[in-house]
């Protein structure tokens, strides 16, 4: 296995060559803010725009989850114009995102809570007017509830049903705004094909998919290859 050596914040790191700088710095306990990486992808959808970084001799960031490391490459997770990038991106996300913290059964293992500290970003934004989108809310499984609302469209429940367990039976719908992830046809949960075996809930990093029993899902993503 060829290996490179490189630098993220003025850490000397060894990598294998090819992996993705945002598994590198997450595996050498860097956080770098991400929602729609999933390792097992190879070609990344790089969807969220959260995981901006600068890169020493590259005039713009770019995103951590598709740029692979390179030999004698200096990463900075923390530069402003990165930063910049990655915070206006929060801020619009979770200005259509619900904001009602003490209720969620997600709270201990919400992704944008960890990345609104990770920010020093607050979850009400008073830069951008909240959108709120009003869409009904799923409880027909026997299993799980799913709040389109709290949807931060990663994709990781509709990867981990088609490419994980072969289903493939929810997908994006709809574009803009006004994009959901749905079942085919938009059924309710209980009429499609879902298997009730939970994966999608344990993979979502916002909450909007939860188990009735009030279990907090326990976060699967990002895990090493
Ligand atoms: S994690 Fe890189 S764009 Fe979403």
């Amino acid at each position: 296995m060829k290996t490179v050596s490189l630098t993220i914040d003025a850490k000397k790191i060894k990598a294998k060559a090819g992996e993705k700088i945002l598994w590198v710095a997450l595996d050498n306990g860097i956080y770098i803010p991400n929602l729609c990486a999933i390792r097992e992808v190879l070609e990344p959808a790089a969807s969220c725009r959260l995981c901006f970084v600068e890169v020493e001799g590259k005039d713009n960031p770019v995103t951590a989850c598709t740029e692979s490391v390179e030999e004698g490459m200096v990463v900075d997770t923390r530069g402003s114009k990165a930063l910049r990038l990655v915070r206006t991106g929060f801020e619009l996300l979770i200005a259509s995102h619900p904001v009602d913290c003490a209720h969620c059964v997600s709270k201990d293992s919400c992704e944008l809570l960890k990345i609104a500290a990770h920010l020093k970003v607050k979850l009400k934004t008073k830069r951008l007017r909240e959108l709120q989108r009003g869409l009904p809310v799923d409880s027909s499984s026997p299993l799980f509830i799913y709040d389109p609302n709290k949807c931060v469209l990663c994709g990781r429940c509709i990867w981990v049903c088609r490419e994980h367990l072969g289903i493939g039976d929810i997908g994006f719908a709809h574009r803009g705004f006004r994009r959901v992830v749905a079942t085919f046809g938009d059924e309710p949960i209980a009429r499609s094909r879902c298997s009730k075996c939970g994966e999608c809930v344990t993979v979502c990093p916002a909450g909007a998919l939860y188990f009735k029993d009030g279990k907090a899902p326990k976060q699967k993503t990002g895990r090493k290859a």
